[in-house]
């Protein structure tokens, strides 16, 4: 492992966790809130913006187009009234898949957009044909030249029938940023149901957009001619929630979070209890503790509202040290599984075969030097370690910074031993 002069995350196994954890706002309702500023020229406000490498990557890309922000806490403002440019480099996307994300609204409001075409990643292939399909329907004409993706769409984008093949959330997204602003009726066939998708059309709604049938697989947008700035608070990260849920059943005690809209987590709320944890909500308050062994279960990952892909890693963690054999089936991304060989290292017994996992639960984790691959292996990986005898070391923790807020010091706060410092392990 090449880690040496870089800054690894360790966890002493262990130690029974309690405490509150506040839930920050969401990466993924914070991302497409702050590519829609660019449909609306002027001074939007944000709060409860999580301080996440992502967001920084988001705020880089605008300020590269032409934006500016100033942040104060967790409030935001990012001013749009003047965007000279229209590019997202291949720096910035190979960084963050997410800037995909402004291709609709540079579209909608420039009549261009240049965008590197993301290449594959850790969890899958991840084509983004869905977008280029949903943009060329409405109107728009593209070219894929020398690794970037380009735009046109010289006079004003009209409105169309667009059916996914699959409920994409980014795809979703960026169809509804440029529809909005598109001559005439659009309807979004399969479209994608989650909380993000339901909380950007309500922002864009909030701006003067007219999106009916959120939360529904067919969204039908009527575009109108201009849009203005709003202030909003970006929902709470239902990832990390769902995370944080699962710690006491690896670390034992007892864990209250706040600022959570539950709604978001019924079914993975009804998955932790049917494993066996107790999981009480009272308003925007879920307790969390782990009161007997766990027991072995099935999960399919599944679009919104199924058990959400981006907890799967988590519950591999959880279920490694269920009582029993436990099936997980990934249906979302095809190659989703890399966290499987960290956890098999530090003592899992997890087979895998194509996109199912089959979890033998074990006894006991043992800590060992371990390498992060993506954003929610990562977590699971913390999770493992928390459950786990003696110290963990993860390797390559920006990941986890993409997308969990003060990870360190939240867990800090309950009781875990976690802390940062130089890699040890060669
Ligand atoms: C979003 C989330 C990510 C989450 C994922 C699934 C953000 C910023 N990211 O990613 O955290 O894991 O949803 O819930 O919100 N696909 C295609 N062609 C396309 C687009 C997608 O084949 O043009 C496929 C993908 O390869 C994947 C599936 O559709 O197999 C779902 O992916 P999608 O919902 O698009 O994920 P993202 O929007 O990239």
């Amino acid at each position: 492992m090449s880690t040496q002069n870089s800054t690894c995350l360790f966890i002493e196994g262990g130690h029974k966790l309690s405490g509150e954890i506040k839930i920050s706002g969401a990466k993924n309702a914070a991302l497409p809130a702050l590519a829609a500023t660019i449909l609306a020229p002027g001074e939007f406000l944000f709060k409860n913006m999580p301080w996440l490498l992502d967001v920084s990557t988001m705020l880089e890309l605008l300020c590269r187009l032409g934006a500016h922000y100033d942040s104060l806490d967790d409030t935001l403002s990012v001013d749009t009234s003047v965007l000279e440019h229209y590019e997202a480099s291949y720096e910035l996307v190979t960084r963050m898949r997410a800037s995909i994300l402004v291709l609709g609204p540079l579209l909608a409001r420039k009549g261009k957009a240049r965008v590197a075409l993301p290449g594959g990643c850790d969890i899958g292939k991840r084509p983004v044909n869905f977008h280029l399909k949903g943009l060329a329907a409405l109107g728009a004409k593209y070219s894929l030249e020398k690794g970037y993706i380009n735009v046109k769409a010289p006079r004003r984008l009209r409105g169309a029938e667009i059916i996914f093949d699959f409920p994409s959330v980014t795809a979703t997204e960026n169809i509804m940023m440029a529809a909005v602003l598109a001559r005439g009726k659009t309807i979004i066939g399969n479209a994608a149901r989650e909380p993000e998708v339901v909380f950007l059309g309500e922002m864009l709604n909030l701006m003067g957009a007219k999106i009916k049938g959120l939360g529904t697989e067919n969204i039908v947008i009527e575009g109108v001619k201009e849009l203005s700035p709003v202030e909003i608070t970006i929902i709470p990260d239902r990832i990390e929630a769902g995370t944080y849920l699962m710690a006491p059943g690896l670390a034992g005690g007892e864990l209250i979070l706040t600022h959570v809209n539950p709604h978001h987590l019924s079914t993975v709320i009804a998955k932790l209890r049917e494993i066996g944890l107790e999981i009480e909500e009272d308003g925007d308050k879920l307790r969390s503790r782990r009161k007997r062994s766990l027991k072995p279960t099935t999960v399919r990952t599944a679009p919104y509202p199924g058990f959400p892909t981006d907890l799967q890693a988590q519950i591999m963690a959880l279920l490694s040290k269920a009582s029993g054999t436990s099936v997980i089936v990934e249906t979302v991304f095809e190659n989703r599984f890399k966290h499987a060989e960290e956890l098999r290292r530090m003592g899992a017994d997890i087979v895998l075969e194509g996109q199912v996992a089959v979890v033998r639960g074990v006894k006991k984790l043992q800590a060992a030097p371990v390498k992060a691959t993506d954003l929610r292996a990562s977590a699971s990986l913390v999770l493992a370690g928390l459950g786990a005898d003696g110290v963990t070391e993860i390797a390559q923790i920006n990941h986890l910074k993409r997308g969990y807020e003060a990870l360190t010091e939240k867990l800090s706060k309950v009781g875990a031993k976690i802390w940062e410092a130089p890699c040890q392990a060669t």
